[in-house]
Order: structure tokens, then C-alpha cells, then sequence
């Protein structure tokens, strides 16, 4: 990063359907996730793939609009994409997610802060860590299994934001699933029955990239849905993406007084 540009400090990814919260911000710079090499175009709706630079009282903050998921191709948008916040000064990382609920903790449209991650995405972590670390590639499955933490002082910052902004913020540990397909109600009982609370596409990559980089990271999930099995109503997409649009004024003013705060 050249010694001018100002350091970026806080980045935020936004999952499905939360694009929108980045939105009333003023854009001091933007970037197309195919200007960024290695990223590619996001090809998911409700994945805008696109990078922008705000400022947030003060505060210069980045905005991923969506992510390329593992299942888009077997290169590392990913581990790309965390590298391209790091070179922009980006030191904290939050990440946002939909998600499904196993449990009545939390219900469809409300936000969830997540205490733990199982990275049920771990095939991937070949190439989720390489590109991040100059770490050789024999040692990197162990390298990112040390390496998918949430940062304590992170995660307290985010629950005094939601306390200034009069929210309800639930707690849970989430499963990253591979995906693209919704899981199969069998894994959603195995994952209840050991005490998972929330499913999602996202999360694990992300945090084992970030941390790689030494990163910290915290993550929020928005339930979008009840898991498979739960819902008697089969899981579309577009419900998901609807449910995030109606949670994401919540979200922007979680985000503000977590940046804010910092
Ligand atoms: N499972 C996985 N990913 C998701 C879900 C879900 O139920 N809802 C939103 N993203």
C-alpha cells in the first residue's frame, strides 16, 4: 500500500442479500471484483461483487458487496479477496452472513453473533490458505486449523454497538456448509444434536484466509430461514435473499456503531 493512502482499518463482507446495507454510504472509491486479479466476477444473485471504500463517522471502512463461493470454481476467490483487503490496510475483518436456524435462539430476521465456527468447509482449506500465507503447502492444512479464530475484543465491541443501537443480539455457534445445495435434514438433526445453532454457506474460508493474514475477524449471521427439516416450506434462494433485505437497515446500524466505536 503506498505510504499516502490512507489505511482502511475496518472491512465488512456482505452475504446474501445484505448488499444494501452498504449502500447509503458515500463511495470514496470502487472497485469491480474482476479488476481485482485472481477474484473474478460473483456470479451468485444477490452477490453484487464489487469493493468499495466509505467512510463511516469518520472512519474509513471497506464495503465487499458479496463473495465468491468455493463452489463458483476451484481457483481461491476467496483467499484472493481477503488478500486484496489486506493490501488495502484492512486489519479487522466482519463478516456477514445469511444463515439458517436449527433452534428457536434465533429466528428467521434476526441477527445472531457468532461465537464459534465448525468449518465443515475444510476440504477446502488447501486452497483457502496457500495464496494468504507464504506458508508451504504441506504444512497448511495444520497452519488453518489453528487458524479459524473469533476475536474476543471483536466480538465484545460488536455487542456494545448493538446495546447503542437498541438491538436484540442472539448468540450461537454456526456450521459452514460447502454448499451450493441447502443441507439434507439429516445433517441439520446431526448438526442439533452436538449443539450447532445456525448453517451457512460462508464463514469458515473467509475467517481461516483472514486469520492466515493475522487478521482478526467476527462474524454475524442474519437468519434468513429455519434449516432444512425445520421449515416445512422448502428453502429457496429467493426467500433468502428477501428475508436479508428486510433485515439489513438493522445490520447498517449494528455496523455503524460497531465502526464508530473502534
Ligand atoms: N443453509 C445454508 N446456507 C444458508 C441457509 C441455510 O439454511 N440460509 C441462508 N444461507
Amino acid at each position: 500500500m503506498p505510504a499516502d493512502v490512507e489505511r482502511v482499518g475496518t472491512g465488512v463482507l456482505l452475504g446474501s442479500g445484505l448488499s444494501s446495507v452498504g449502500d447509503p454510504f458515500d463511495v470514496e472509491r470502487r472497485l469491480r471484483f474482476d479488476e481485482i486479479p485472481g477474484v473474478g466476477d460473483a456470479g451468485v444473485a444477490g452477490h453484487r461483487g464489487e469493493v468499495r471504500t466509505v467512510r463511516i463517522g469518520g472512519h474509513p471502512c471497506c464495503f465487499v458487496f458479496g463473495r465468491r463461493h468455493y463452489y463458483e470454481g476451484d481457483e481461491n476467490p476467496i483467499g484472493r479477496l481477503i488478500e486484496h483487503l489486506y493490501e488495502s490496510g484492512v486489519r479487522q475483518l466482519v463478516v456477514t452472513s445469511a444463515a439458517g436456524s436449527l433452534d428457536g435462539s434465533a429466528r428467521p430476521g434476526e441477527l445472531v453473533l457468532v461465537d464459534a465456527i465448525l468449518d465443515l468447509q475444510f476440504r477446502n482449506r488447501r486452497t483457502a490458505a496457500p495464496l494468504a500465507t507464504s506458508s508451504p503447502p504441506a504444512n497448511t492444512s495444520r497452519a488453518a486449523a489453528a487458524n479459524l479464530r473469533l476475536a474476543d475484543h471483536l466480538r465484545a465491541r460488536i455487542q456494545r454497538a448493538a446495546r447503542r443501537a437498541g438491538l436484540r443480539l442472539n448468540r450461537g455457534s454456526l456450521a459452514s456448509f460447502p454448499g451450493p445445495a441447502y443441507e439434507t435434514p439429516s445433517e441439520i438433526r446431526a448438526l442439533k444434536s452436538i449443539g450447532t445453532s445456525l448453517v451457512s454457506m460462508s464463514g469458515a474460508p473467509e475467517t481461516v484466509a483472514a486469520n492466515a493474514l493475522g487478521m482478526q475477524v467476527a462474524m454475524i449471521a442474519v437468519v434468513t430461514n429455519w434449516a432444512a427439516g425445520i421449515s416445512t416450506v422448502p428453502l429457496t434462494h429467493d426467500d433468502v435473499l428477501t428475508c436479508g433485505q428486510s433485515v439489513a437497515a438493522d445490520l447498517r446500524r449494528l455496523i455503524t456503531q460497531f465502526v464508530e466505536l473502534d
